[in-house]
C-alpha cells in the first residue's frame, strides 16, 4: 500500500480544526502527537462495552480485559521484538520505565565509586533520575559533550567507558535536535566493559521500526502518546534475564505472590512484580491500536515520507532571513530554531496567530540550551500527518514575523 498522507489525516479528526481563523498547522508532535480515530474507538469501545479491572476477577468481563491487556504485551513484543512478552513492563511513560530502572536496578547494581553516563542532550527524564541515583549510592555521573552540530563527541564517550561503568543511559533520537545517536556502535562499546546500556526510545519509535535484539540494548523505554496512543501509558523492556533479577520498585496490589504479616510478602515474577495497583488498561487497548495503526501504514513508509518532509522544511527555511538552525542536517521528527534575537516565546505566539503550533522553551534539555547559550528555542516537529503547505505556512509565518519584528 502506497503512503498517502491525505488518507492519513482523514483518520485525525482534530487536524480539521481552524484556529485563531486558519486551518490548524500541528507542528507539536514531538510533545505528544494527535490521536486517530482507530486509537480513541478501540478506547472508547473498551469502556463502553468491556470495562473491567484486571488480573483480580474470575468473571468474564475481568478476564477479557486481562486478556486483551497480555495480547497487547505480545504485539509491542513483536513491535520492538523482544524476545517474549515477559520483557516487557507497562507503566505510565518514558519518565516512569526510566525512574524504574534508576531505583529497582540502579539501586541494587550501583555501589560507591562506580559511575553512570549520559549525554549533553538528554531530556530531563534521562538526566535526573541518574543524578538521584548517583547521589544516593554515592556513584558519578559522566557526561559525553556535544559538537556544535549536535551529534555527540564519540571519541570522548569512549574515554568515559571503564571497568567502573555500570550503564550508558542514552537517546536513541534528541527531542530537540532529532539526532539519531549511533547507539549500535554506543552499545557494543559499553558491554566491552560489562556496562549495561539504556535507550530512551520516547522519540524513535515513531519514526522507524525498532529491534531491541539487533540493537542489543539491555533496557528501552518510551511513551504511548508520542507514538499516536493516549496519555499515561508507556512501556520498559528490559532483558529478561536482567529484569527477573530486579528487585520491586512499588509496592502493592498485583504485583505479589503472597503477602502474610507474620512472614512478609512474595513477589509475583516480572514483569507483573513491576506493576502495582490497577493499571491504565484503557490506554494499553489505545497502545495496542496505535501500535496496530502505524504497523497498518508501515514504519519505513512513515520514515521515507517524514525523511522527504524534513529535507524539503530544511531546504524552505534556509531562505528565512535571520534563522539559527540546531542540530544536524540529518535528522529525524524534529527541526529546532531561533529567529534573530527574538524570545522563543514571541515568535511561538505570532505562529500560533497564523494557526501553527510550535513548542517553545526549554524542551526539558536545559543543558543543551546552555551549550547553544540560549534559554529556549522554537522547535518544529514533522510527522507522518504533516504537509509541505504546513512547512510553508511556518517558513511564511517566520518571514512575516522577521518582516514586522526586525
Ligand atoms: C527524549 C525524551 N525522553 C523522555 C521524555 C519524557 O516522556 P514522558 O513525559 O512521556 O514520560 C520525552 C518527552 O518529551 C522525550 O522527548
Amino acid at each position: 500500500m502506497s503512503f498517502s498522507v491525505d488518507n492519513v489525516r482523514a483518520d485525525f479528526p482534530v487536524l480539521t480544526r481552524e484556529v485563531n481563523g486558519l486551518p490548524l498547522a500541528y507542528l507539536d508532535s514531538a510533545a505528544s502527537a494527535q490521536k486517530p480515530n482507530q486509537v480513541i474507538e478501540a478506547e472508547a469501545e473498551f469502556y463502553r462495552h468491556g470495562y473491567a479491572a484486571v488480573h483480580r476477577g474470575i468473571h468474564t468481563l475481568s478476564a477479557e480485559a486481562t486478556q486483551r491487556m497480555e495480547n497487547v504485551r505480545n504485539q509491542v513484543a513483536t513491535f520492538i521484538n523482544a524476545r517474549m512478552p515477559e520483557e516487557l513492563v507497562f507503566v505510565r511513560g518514558t519518565t516512569e520505565g526510566i525512574n524504574l530502572v534508576a531505583n529497582s536496578w540502579g539501586n541494587s547494581q550501583v555501589a560507591a565509586g562506580d559511575n553512570i553516563i549520559i549525554s549533553e542532550m538528554e531530556h530531563h527524564a534521562n538526566i535526573v533520575p541518574w543524578q538521584m541515583l548517583c547521589e544516593r549510592v554515592g556513584a558519578q555521573l559522566r557526561v559525553i559533550p556535544l559538537n556544535a552540530d549536535g551529534t555527540l563527541q564519540l571519541d570522548v564517550y569512549h574515554q568515559l567507558l571503564d571497568d567502573k561503568t555500570r550503564l550508558v543511559a542514552v537517546t536513541q533520537v534528541s527531542n530537540v535536535l532529532g539526532t539519531e545517536n549511533p547507539v549500535a556502535e554506543m552499545i557494543a562499546a559499553a558491554h566491552q566493559y560489562g556496562a549495561k546500556v539504556l535507550l530512551d526510545g520516547a522519540q524513535a519509535v515513531m519514526h522507524h521500526t525498532v529491534d531491541v535484539q539487533a540493537l542489543d540494548c539491555d533496557f528501552y523505554v518510551f511513551s504511548g502518546h508520542k507514538l499516536y496512543a493516549p496519555t499515561g501509558i508507556g512501556v520498559l523492556y528490559a532483558k529478561d534475564d536482567i529484569l527477573q533479577a530486579m528487585p520491586p520498585w512499588e509496592g502493592g496490589g498485583s504485583m505479589i505472590a503472597t503477602v502474610s504479616l507474620k512472614d512478609g510478602t512474595t513477589y509475583a515474577k516480572a514483569p507483573w512484580r513491576f506493576e502495582a495497583g490497577t493499571p491504565n488498561t484503557g490506554a494499553i487497548i489505545g497502545l495496542g491500536a496505535a501500535i496496530d495503526y502505524v504497523t497498518r501504514i508501515g514504519l519505513s513508509a512513515i520514515a521515507e515520507y517524514e525523511r522527504s518532509l524534513i529535507h524539503y522544511a530544511l531546504g524552505e527555511l534556509a531562505n528565512v532571513p535571520d534563522l539559527t538552525l540546531y542540530g544536524p542536517a540529518d535528522r529525524l521528527g524534529v527541526i529546532a530554531f531561533n529567529l534573530g534575537k527574538h524570545h522563543a516565546y514571541d515568535v511561538g505566539s505570532f505562529l500560533d496567530n497564523y494557526g501553527v503550533a510550535v513548542r517553545t522553551g526549554h524542551h526539558c534539555a536545559m543543558p543543551l540550551m546552555a551549550f547553544y547559550n540560549v534559554p529556549a528555542m522554537c522547535r518544529a516537529s514533522l510527522v507522518m500527518y504533516n504537509t509541505h503547505e504546513e512547512v510553508d505556512r511556518l517558513v511564511a509565518g517566520l518571514k512575516r514575523i522577521h518582516q514586522l519584528l526586525g
